[in-house]
Protein backbone atom coordinates (compact mmCIF):
# COMPACT_ATOMS: atom_id res chain seq x y z
CA UNK A 1 0.00 0.00 0.00
CA UNK A 2 1.38 3.35 -1.01
CA UNK A 3 0.45 6.73 0.55
CA UNK A 4 1.34 9.41 -1.57
CA UNK A 5 1.52 12.16 0.49
CA UNK A 6 4.34 11.29 2.08
CA UNK A 7 6.01 11.32 -1.10
CA UNK A 8 6.97 13.72 -3.64
CA UNK A 9 3.47 14.97 -4.69
CA UNK A 10 1.76 14.60 -7.60
CA UNK A 11 -0.14 17.48 -9.29
CA UNK A 12 -3.78 18.54 -7.94
CA UNK A 13 -6.72 16.83 -9.26
CA UNK A 14 -3.79 14.99 -11.57
CA UNK A 15 -6.22 11.96 -13.07
CA UNK A 16 -3.36 10.10 -15.59
CA UNK A 17 -3.12 6.97 -14.24
CA UNK A 18 0.05 5.28 -14.95
CA UNK A 19 0.74 2.14 -17.48
CA UNK A 20 1.17 -0.23 -14.50
CA UNK A 21 -2.17 1.12 -12.90
CA UNK A 22 -4.72 -2.27 -12.90
CA UNK A 23 -7.36 -0.09 -14.55
CA UNK A 24 -4.93 1.60 -16.94
CA UNK A 25 -6.57 -0.09 -19.90
CA UNK A 26 -10.07 0.10 -18.62
CA UNK A 27 -11.93 3.02 -20.17
CA UNK A 28 -15.13 2.29 -18.16
CA UNK A 29 -12.70 2.73 -15.19
CA UNK A 30 -11.17 5.75 -16.73
CA UNK A 31 -14.78 7.14 -17.03
CA UNK A 32 -15.15 6.54 -13.49
CA UNK A 33 -12.89 7.78 -11.79
CA UNK A 34 -13.18 11.29 -13.52
CA UNK A 35 -16.65 11.44 -12.76
CA UNK A 36 -16.11 10.66 -9.44
CA UNK A 37 -12.70 13.29 -9.06
CA UNK A 38 -15.81 15.65 -10.74
CA UNK A 39 -17.65 15.39 -7.59
CA UNK A 40 -14.50 16.01 -5.07
CA UNK A 41 -13.09 18.81 -7.94
CA UNK A 42 -17.06 20.88 -7.02
CA UNK A 43 -17.21 20.73 -3.06
CA UNK A 44 -16.74 23.97 -1.57
CA UNK A 45 -15.40 23.43 2.30
CA UNK A 46 -17.65 24.05 4.86
CA UNK A 47 -20.58 23.62 2.04
CA UNK A 48 -22.03 19.84 2.67
CA UNK A 49 -20.28 16.90 0.59
CA UNK A 50 -22.46 15.88 -2.30
CA UNK A 51 -22.86 12.32 -3.00
CA UNK A 52 -21.29 9.84 -5.36
CA UNK A 53 -23.36 7.44 -6.55
CA UNK A 54 -21.23 4.09 -6.44
CA UNK A 55 -21.87 1.02 -8.88
CA UNK A 56 -22.66 -2.15 -7.92
CA UNK A 57 -19.86 -3.39 -8.96
CA UNK A 58 -17.74 -0.42 -6.62
CA UNK A 59 -19.66 -1.19 -3.47
CA UNK A 60 -18.84 -5.24 -4.52
CA UNK A 61 -15.11 -4.30 -3.86
CA UNK A 62 -15.82 -2.39 -0.37
CA UNK A 63 -17.92 -5.61 0.52
CA UNK A 64 -15.32 -7.85 -0.30
CA UNK A 65 -12.20 -5.40 1.04
CA UNK A 66 -13.78 -4.38 4.29
CA UNK A 67 -14.77 -8.07 5.42
CA UNK A 68 -11.04 -9.53 5.15
CA UNK A 69 -9.93 -6.01 6.39
CA UNK A 70 -12.02 -6.56 9.77
CA UNK A 71 -11.20 -9.85 10.19
CA UNK A 72 -7.57 -9.30 10.34
CA UNK A 73 -8.21 -6.06 12.32
CA UNK A 74 -9.44 -8.36 15.14
CA UNK A 75 -6.04 -10.05 14.85
CA UNK A 76 -3.28 -7.53 14.07
CA UNK A 77 -4.89 -4.33 15.19
CA UNK A 78 -3.60 -1.80 18.23
CA UNK A 79 -6.63 -1.64 20.50
CA UNK A 80 -6.60 2.36 19.53
CA UNK A 81 -7.85 1.69 16.20
CA UNK A 82 -10.37 -0.82 16.99
CA UNK A 83 -11.36 1.83 19.52
CA UNK A 84 -11.83 4.72 16.63
CA UNK A 85 -13.60 1.98 14.15
CA UNK A 86 -15.78 0.87 16.71
CA UNK A 87 -17.13 4.42 17.20
CA UNK A 88 -17.61 5.57 13.47
CA UNK A 89 -19.05 1.95 12.35
CA UNK A 90 -18.78 2.13 8.77
CA UNK A 91 -20.99 0.30 6.59
CA UNK A 92 -19.32 -2.95 5.40
CA UNK A 93 -22.05 -3.69 2.29
CA UNK A 94 -21.33 -0.53 0.05
CA UNK A 95 -18.88 2.21 0.27
CA UNK A 96 -19.85 4.86 2.58
CA UNK A 97 -20.24 8.45 1.76
CA UNK A 98 -18.17 11.34 3.29
CA UNK A 99 -21.21 13.33 3.76
CA UNK A 100 -21.97 10.31 6.48
CA UNK A 101 -18.37 9.74 7.43
CA UNK A 102 -17.22 13.10 7.75
CA UNK A 103 -20.63 13.66 9.91
CA UNK A 104 -19.82 10.72 12.16
CA UNK A 105 -16.07 11.50 12.88
CA UNK A 106 -16.78 15.23 13.32
CA UNK A 107 -19.21 14.09 16.08
CA UNK A 108 -16.58 12.09 17.78
CA UNK A 109 -13.57 14.08 17.75
CA UNK A 110 -14.40 17.62 15.76
CA UNK A 111 -12.52 16.03 12.55
CA UNK A 112 -14.04 17.15 9.23
CA UNK A 113 -13.16 14.92 6.30
CA UNK A 114 -13.37 16.49 2.86
CA UNK A 115 -13.44 15.39 -0.73
CA UNK A 116 -10.45 16.22 -3.04
CA UNK A 117 -10.40 15.02 -6.59
CA UNK A 118 -7.46 13.41 -6.52
CA UNK A 119 -4.03 13.59 -5.02
CA UNK A 120 -3.02 16.93 -3.16
CA UNK A 121 0.59 18.35 -2.64
CA UNK A 122 2.07 17.20 0.17
CA UNK A 123 1.43 20.49 1.92
CA UNK A 124 -1.85 21.40 1.47
CA UNK A 125 -2.38 18.03 2.77
CA UNK A 126 -0.58 18.06 5.68
CA UNK A 127 -1.49 21.70 6.54
CA UNK A 128 -5.37 20.89 6.43
CA UNK A 129 -4.77 18.82 9.34
CA UNK A 130 -3.65 21.82 11.26
CA UNK A 131 -7.97 22.56 11.03
CA UNK A 132 -8.45 19.27 11.95
CA UNK A 133 -9.61 18.18 8.11
CA UNK A 134 -8.68 15.06 6.57
CA UNK A 135 -8.53 15.57 2.67
CA UNK A 136 -9.88 12.07 1.29
CA UNK A 137 -10.15 10.81 -2.47
CA UNK A 138 -13.49 9.26 -3.52
CA UNK A 139 -12.45 6.68 -5.98
CA UNK A 140 -12.16 2.95 -5.19
CA UNK A 141 -9.34 0.58 -6.69
CA UNK A 142 -10.36 -1.48 -9.41
CA UNK A 143 -12.72 -4.20 -9.47
CA UNK A 144 -9.89 -7.08 -11.09
CA UNK A 145 -7.98 -6.82 -8.20
CA UNK A 146 -9.97 -6.06 -4.83
CA UNK A 147 -6.79 -6.24 -2.18
CA UNK A 148 -4.32 -4.11 -4.43
CA UNK A 149 -3.89 -0.17 -5.42
CA UNK A 150 -0.51 1.26 -6.06
CA UNK A 151 -2.47 4.06 -4.61
CA UNK A 152 -4.11 5.76 -1.62
CA UNK A 153 -8.44 5.30 -2.43
CA UNK A 154 -11.37 5.56 -0.61
CA UNK A 155 -10.43 2.38 1.04
CA UNK A 156 -7.05 3.32 2.74
CA UNK A 157 -8.61 6.74 3.23
CA UNK A 158 -11.47 5.59 5.11
CA UNK A 159 -11.00 2.10 6.84
CA UNK A 160 -7.40 3.67 7.71
CA UNK A 161 -7.64 7.23 8.60
CA UNK A 162 -11.17 7.90 8.92
CA UNK A 163 -11.59 5.09 11.63
CA UNK A 164 -8.71 6.06 13.06
CA UNK A 165 -9.74 10.09 13.62
CA UNK A 166 -12.70 8.14 15.19
CA UNK A 167 -10.56 8.38 18.34
CA UNK A 168 -9.23 11.44 19.98
CA UNK A 169 -6.03 10.47 20.71
CA UNK A 170 -5.12 9.81 17.32
CA UNK A 171 -7.50 13.12 16.07
CA UNK A 172 -5.36 15.36 18.79
CA UNK A 173 -1.64 13.69 17.12
CA UNK A 174 -2.98 14.51 13.35
CA UNK A 175 -3.86 17.94 14.49
CA UNK A 176 -0.48 18.01 15.87
CA UNK A 177 1.09 16.45 12.85
CA UNK A 178 -1.04 19.01 10.63
CA UNK A 179 0.65 22.12 12.70
CA UNK A 180 4.31 20.85 12.46
CA UNK A 181 3.78 20.93 8.76
CA UNK A 182 2.70 24.34 8.60
CA UNK A 183 6.12 25.24 10.89
CA UNK A 184 8.25 23.14 8.19
CA UNK A 185 9.68 26.14 6.80
CA UNK A 186 12.34 24.52 4.39
CA UNK A 187 11.92 21.19 2.10
CA UNK A 188 14.66 19.09 4.54
CA UNK A 189 12.05 20.07 7.01
CA UNK A 190 9.20 18.81 5.61
CA UNK A 191 10.51 15.69 3.92
CA UNK A 192 12.10 15.10 7.90
CA UNK A 193 8.60 15.77 8.85
CA UNK A 194 7.09 13.62 6.01
CA UNK A 195 9.15 10.63 7.34
CA UNK A 196 8.19 10.28 10.85
CA UNK A 197 4.71 10.52 9.76
CA UNK A 198 5.16 7.36 7.59
CA UNK A 199 6.81 5.69 9.90
CA UNK A 200 4.03 6.40 12.90
CA UNK A 201 0.50 7.31 11.61
CA UNK A 202 0.96 5.60 7.98
CA UNK A 203 3.43 2.20 9.40
CA UNK A 204 3.32 2.56 12.95
CA UNK A 205 3.24 -0.53 14.82
CA UNK A 206 3.07 -0.83 19.25
CA UNK A 207 3.65 -3.52 21.62
CA UNK A 208 0.96 -4.67 23.28
CA UNK A 209 0.59 -7.33 25.92
CA UNK A 210 3.97 -8.63 24.21
CA UNK A 211 2.34 -8.65 20.87
CA UNK A 212 3.31 -6.60 17.88
CA UNK A 213 -0.06 -5.15 17.03
CA UNK A 214 -0.41 -2.27 13.56
CA UNK A 215 -1.37 0.97 14.50
CA UNK A 216 -0.37 3.15 11.58
CA UNK A 217 -3.24 3.52 8.34
CA UNK A 218 -1.23 2.46 5.93
CA UNK A 219 -0.55 -0.94 7.10
CA UNK A 220 -3.96 -1.07 8.47
CA UNK A 221 -5.71 -0.99 4.85
CA UNK A 222 -3.27 -3.21 3.52
CA UNK A 223 -5.26 -6.79 2.47
CA UNK A 224 -1.39 -8.39 2.49
CA UNK A 225 0.90 -6.25 4.33
CA UNK A 226 -1.57 -6.40 7.49
CA UNK A 227 -0.41 -10.12 7.71
CA UNK A 228 3.07 -9.15 6.31
CA UNK A 229 4.36 -7.11 9.02
CA UNK A 230 5.99 -9.05 11.91
CA UNK A 231 8.52 -10.30 9.38
CA UNK A 232 10.06 -6.57 8.89
CA UNK A 233 12.85 -5.63 10.57
CA UNK A 234 11.53 -4.25 13.37
CA UNK A 235 13.38 -1.50 15.03
CA UNK A 236 12.94 0.60 18.80
CA UNK A 237 11.25 3.28 18.47
CA UNK A 238 13.46 6.14 17.51
CA UNK A 239 12.19 9.65 15.82
CA UNK A 240 15.20 10.76 14.80
CA UNK A 241 16.24 7.46 12.95
CA UNK A 242 12.82 7.67 11.37
CA UNK A 243 13.20 11.26 10.36
CA UNK A 244 16.41 10.40 7.97
CA UNK A 245 15.59 6.85 6.69
CA UNK A 246 14.18 6.90 3.07
CA UNK A 247 11.48 4.35 2.38
CA UNK A 248 10.23 2.70 -1.15
CA UNK A 249 6.42 3.11 -1.56
CA UNK A 250 6.12 0.84 -3.87
CA UNK A 251 6.84 -2.17 -1.73
CA UNK A 252 6.14 -4.14 1.40
CA UNK A 253 7.94 -1.70 4.57
CA UNK A 254 11.75 -3.86 5.00
CA UNK A 255 11.98 -1.66 8.47
CA UNK A 256 9.56 -0.60 10.73
CA UNK A 257 9.55 1.21 14.32
CA UNK A 258 7.88 -0.13 17.00
CA UNK A 259 6.63 1.79 20.17
CA UNK A 260 6.99 0.54 23.89
CA UNK A 261 3.71 1.30 24.54
CA UNK A 262 0.34 3.02 23.02
CA UNK A 263 0.74 5.70 25.61
CA UNK A 264 4.45 6.40 25.26
CA UNK A 265 3.88 6.98 21.72
CA UNK A 266 1.30 9.20 21.89
CA UNK A 267 3.87 11.09 23.99
CA UNK A 268 6.75 10.87 22.45
CA UNK A 269 4.93 11.55 19.03
CA UNK A 270 2.87 14.45 20.45
CA UNK A 271 6.26 16.63 22.02
CA UNK A 272 7.84 15.89 18.58
CA UNK A 273 5.07 17.24 16.85
CA UNK A 274 4.57 19.62 19.06
CA UNK A 275 8.49 20.92 18.92
CA UNK A 276 9.17 20.79 15.32
FE1 LIG B 1 -2.46 7.68 4.18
Amino acid sequence: MVRAEGATAAATGSLELPADHPGFSDPDYRARRAAIAEVGRRHEPGQPIADVEYTAEEDEVWRIVSAELGRKHRRYAAAAYLDGARAVTLPTDRVPQLREVDARVHGLTGFHIEPVPGLVPTRQFYGALAGRTFLSTQYIRHHSVPFYTPEPDIVHEIVGHANMLGNPVFADLYEAAGHASVRAATDEALERFSKVFWFTLEFGVVWEDGELKAYGAGLLSSYGEIEEFRSAEIRPWDLDQMGTLDYDITRYQPVLFAAPSFGAMVEDLGAWFRAT
